[in-house]
């Protein structure tokens, strides 16, 4: 059987106006560039954005990790970055941390998550794309997804998931990964997780029938480029229905917006707002944090769609929900935990304050 490949490929090549959005010229040129890409190299693809981040979302058969794709995604983001230096946009070209491409954009500032799978007879999948966050903002909702019999009745009642999913997590600090097997190492699986700093679901698989059933990116560019380049602000990939959790349960842990970090100079935790490829702007505070989640019938490698699932209604709550966390926790103002601890931020002035004030700390 025949393999598809879902490359989903990401950077903030520069901002409009400062870090909030993408120009429009910026998403011509990167949909030109791939129309332009050599003819039976890709299937189909989409050109969208999430605040300051431009997504290429393209469907091959090269397999992940294939040079020729990820070349196409560098030279993508190499002519946006002319587009955003004759604009003088604001950060053009921040997220390519190499001069020249070297067989993959891994370790060079994109983001990346892919998939290889048979395509089946209707295959629904869902990207979630984020900005001004980690990818440790997506174990919250993978795990409600794929382990949480209160999100998805689907583990409970649908015969083909109810034994349950595996998932593959990475230490992104120590470069290590593990699998745990849920329902049964589920508490296991959370003292990792619940600390999405370190620890970032990479993959998930389905105990049933092997497949894979999501992916994200797990690029830190802070510590890729040993010096602040901005969040990692990441994207995911899920498979839904038949055996695989519904859309609907897909969908349904951004309902409520848990807290996240990044926000405003990659420093503080905040809501994680749904919405609409319209409103991924983010303003208040340089946020609050956004996530958009397009819907695709996959049809041959063609991407049918998208489904804009968040300028849905139904997420209006959310959306208020988050506007009222943010006016909470902005009140905080400098203090944690609304700003991050000290060796998470991305902005500090610690090291030059402490020389300062070096010859001022006596014994206490
Ligand atoms: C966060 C982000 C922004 C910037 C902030 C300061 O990921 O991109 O919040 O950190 O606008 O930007 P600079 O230092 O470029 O002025
Ligand atoms: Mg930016
Ligand atoms: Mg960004």
């Amino acid at each position: 059987m025949e393999k598809i490949t879902l490359s989903v490929i990401k950077a903030d090549v520069g901002g409009y106006v400062g870090h909030s959005s993408v120009h429009p010229a910026l998403l011509e040129k990167a949909k030109e560039t791939l129309a332009g890409a050599r003819s039976g190299l890709l299937v189909d693809y989409h050109v969208t954005h999430v605040g300051d981040d431009i997504n290429l979302v393209m469907t091959h058969h090269q397999g992940t990790d294939n040079e020729e794709i990820h070349k196409l995604a560098w030279d993508t983001f190499l002519a946006c970055t002319g587009e955003a230096k004759k604009l003088k946009l604001y950060g053009a070209g921040q997220d390519l941390l190499a001069d020249a491409f070297s067989g993959n954009v891994k370790g060079m500032g994109p983001g990346v998550a892919e998939m290889e799978f048979v395509e089946r007879p209707s295959e629904p999948i869902i990207i979630f794309m984020a900005d001004k966050t980690e990818p440790g903002a997506w174990n919250l909702p993978l795990y409600k997804i794929f382990a949480d019999p209160f999100n998805t009745i689907g583990l409970v009642i649908d015969p083909k998931a109810h034994a349950g999913f595996k998932f593959e997590v990475h230490d992104l600090i120590e470069h290590k990964k593990v699998t745990f097997s849920c329902p049964e190492e589920l508490y296991d699986l959370l003292i990792f997780i619940g600390a999405p700093g370190r620890y970032c679901i990479k993959s998930i698989y389905s105990k049933t029938t092997g497949d894979i059933a999501a992916t994200s990116s797990t690029q830190r560019l802070n510590l890729m480029a040993g010096r602040y380049v901005g969040k990692d602000d990441p994207v995911c990939i899920v498979r839904a229905q038949s055996g695989l959790p519904a859309v609907g349960e897909v969908l349904e842990p951004f309902a409520h917006p848990h807290l996240v970090a990044g926000w405003m100079r990659g420093s503080h935790h905040g809501p994680l707002m749904p919405c609409g490829v319209d409103h991924a702007t983010p303003t208040r505070f340089d946020g609050p944090p956004r996530v958009i989640g397009l819907g695709f019938q996959l049809a041959n490698g063609k991407l049918v769609g998208p489904q804009d699932f968040f300028a849905d209604q139904a997420y209006d709550e959310a959306r208020r929900e988050a506007n009222l966390i943010a006016n909470y926790v902005r009140t905080l103002g400098p203090f944690e935990p609304h700003r991050l601890p000290l060796d998470e931020m991305e902005y500090t002035t610690m090291p030059d304050v402490m020389k300062k004030l070096a010859g001022r700390f006596e014994p206490a």
